[in-house]
């Protein structure tokens, strides 16, 4: 059995990859994310991933400004644990919600510390982009989130309320260097 490691998205994690989402399916996340179309078309799905032109963010609004991302998955043999996306830098969007940085872990999957894990690896990615500090913006409420952004060097900058355009989120920086 191989150690965790964090690749950019394949096919060979193609069944792994879309049992992991229905799962996030399940807790309300991806669900612009259709797994059927996505079983039919994955090696496309592979290809937009990949190209780190600005992978489009669907769910946010048509009008907002896409930015370059880089898209990586934490791997362990073929399994798929979980994905980081990098946005090489921020619009007025990533600002307020969404930040440079953005990492989910399955569900079946958390609690073994592979959130923390993932968040590492994503640091000297981050910045080999060119980012030196990266902004984080995470639910006040997210207890598990936050312990790891505090673990890995994150220091609290902010925390902006609930508005009707987003929602409350508390801000840190995390230096990459
Ligand atoms: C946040 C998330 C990535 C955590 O993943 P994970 O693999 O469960 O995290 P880890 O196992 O590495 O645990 C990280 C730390 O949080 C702690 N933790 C886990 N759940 C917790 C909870 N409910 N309350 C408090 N602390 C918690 C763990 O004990 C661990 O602390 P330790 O290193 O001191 O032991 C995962 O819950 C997730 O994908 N959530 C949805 C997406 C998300 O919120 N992403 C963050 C965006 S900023």
């Amino acid at each position: 059995m191989s150690a965790s490691k964090l690749v950019r998205p394949a096919a060979n994690y193609k069944e792994s990859f879309l049992e992991a989402l229905h799962e996030y399916h399940q807790e309300g996340n991806f669900l612009y994310k259709d797994i059927a179309l996505l079983k039919n078309s994955f090696n496309d799905y592979i290809k937009e991933l990949r190209a780190e032109r600005g992978h489009p963010h669907q769910p946010y609004q048509k009008w907002v400004e896409p930015v370059p991302e880089t898209v990586t998955w934490l791997v362990k043999d073929t399994d798929y644990i979980g994905t980081v996306d990098i946005r090489h830098r921020l619009n007025w969007h990533l600002e307020k919600w969404g930040g440079h940085i953005h990492f989910i872990i399955r569900p079946s999957m958390r609690g073994m510390g592979f959130g923390r894990k993932i968040l590492l690896k994503a640091m000297p990615i981050a910045n080999y982009l060119g980012i030196e500090k990266a902004l984080l913006t995470v639910d006040p409420a997210n207890a598990a989130a936050i312990r790891i952004i505090e673990s890995c060097g994150g220091v609290f900058q902010d925390e902006f309320p609930e508005t009707n355009q987003f929602p409350a989120r508390k801000c840190y920086l995390l230096d990459c260097t």
